[in-house]
C-alpha cells in the first residue's frame, strides 16, 4: 500500500506572529511556484500564531497543526486549549506525547492517551510521538521504551478510529543534536513500530499509518531517511523555520 509522504515542521517555542505570518507566505508562495509535492505539508505553530498562519496559508496545501491540546472538554484548567478550540481556529492535526513535553511538563503515557482519545473524538488527527533517550539506546531498550509508548498511547482505541493516526519517532538524542539517527536505525525503529500496530490491530492499519521520524531532519540527511520503506515523512523543528530549507524537504525528490 501506497503512503503519501507527510512533512511536518514543529516551530515549538520560534515566531512571534508576523514572523509566523511571514514564514507561513513564503511556504505558500514557495509551493505555489513549484506546483505539485511530493509529499503532504503540515505546520504546527505556537498557539497564538494559529489563526494568522491558517489565514496566510490560505489557498496553499499547507495543513495547520498545533503542538498540544488538554484533555478536558472545557472548563477551568488555566493555560490550557481544548481540541474544540484548535478546530475552530483551522487545525487538522495536533502533536501530541513531544520528548518536550514528557521531559519539561511530566507527561507520561496516560497522559498521552487521554489526549488522543481527546483529540480523536473532535476530528483532529493525532500525531503520537514516540522515542528513546540516549542512555535507554545504550542500554539495548530503544523496543521496549517505544512500545510501551505507542501502546500507551493507543490504549482502548479501535482501529477504525486510529485511520488517520499518525506516529513520530523520534529519538531523544536526535532532537535539536544534529545527530541524525542513520537512515538504518531510523529503518530499524520504524519496521519495529509497524509490526508492533500490526500486532496491536491488524496489517491493515499498520500498512496505512504514517510513521515519520524526526531528529535533525534537514535537507542534506533527507533523501536517505526518505528511501526507507518504512519512514513515510519527518516531523521536523529547526529546520522547519526557515523557508526554503522545508520547501526543501516537502520537495525531497529535488
Ligand atoms: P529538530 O529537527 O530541531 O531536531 O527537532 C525535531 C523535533 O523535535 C520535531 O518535533
Amino acid at each position: 500500500m501506497l503512503r503519501r509522504p507527510l512533512i511536518a515542521g514543529n516551530w515549538k517555542m520560534y515566531k512571534n506572529r508576523d514572523e509566523a505570518v511571514a514564514l507561513a507566505g513564503a511556504l505558500k508562495e514557495g509551493m505555489t511556484a513549484k506546483g505539485e509535492a511530493p509529499a503532504d505539508a503540515l505546520v504546527c505553530p505556537p498557539y497564538p500564531c494559529l489563526q494568522s498562519v491558517g489565514d496566510a496559508l490560505q489557498g496553499s496545501p499547507v495543513e495547520l497543526g498545533a503542538q498540544n491540546l488538554y484533555y478536558q472538554p472545557e472548563g477551568a484548567f488555566t493555560g490550557e486549549v481544548t481540541a474544540e478550540m484548535l478546530l475552530s481556529v483551522g487545525c487538522s492535526h495536533v502533536i501530541i506525547g513531544h520528548s518536550e513535553r514528557r521531559q519539561y511538563f511530566a507527561e507520561d503515557d496516560e497522559t498521552v492517551n487521554k489526549k488522543v482519545k481527546r483529540a480523536l473524538q473532535a476530528g483532529l488527527v493525532p500525531v503520537i510521538c514516540v522515542g528513546e533517550v540516549l542512555d535507554e539506546r545504550d542500554k539495548g531498550i530503544t523496543e521496549q521504551v517505544v512500545e510501551r509508548q505507542l501502546s500507551g498511547g493507543v490504549q482502548g482505541l479501535a482501529a477504525a478510529e486510529l485511520a488517520k493516526l499518525v506516529v513520530a519517532y523520534e529519538p531523544v538524542w536526535a532532537i535539536g543534536t544534529g545527530r541524525t539517527a542513520t537512515p538504518e536505525q531510523a529503518q530499524e525503529v520504524h519496521a519495529f513500530l509497524r509490526v508492533k500496530l500490526a500486532g496491536l490491530y491488524d496489517q491493515e492499519l499498520a500498512d496505512k499509518t504514517r510513521i515519520l521520524y524526526g531528529g535533525s531532519v534537514k535537507p542534506e540527511n533527507v533523501a536517505g531517511l526518505m528511501e526507507c520503506p518504512d519512514v513515510d515523512g519527518g516531523l521536523v523543528g529547526g529546520a522547519s523555520l526557515k523557508a526554503d530549507d522545508f520547501l526543501k524537504l516537502i520537495y525531497y525528490k529535488g
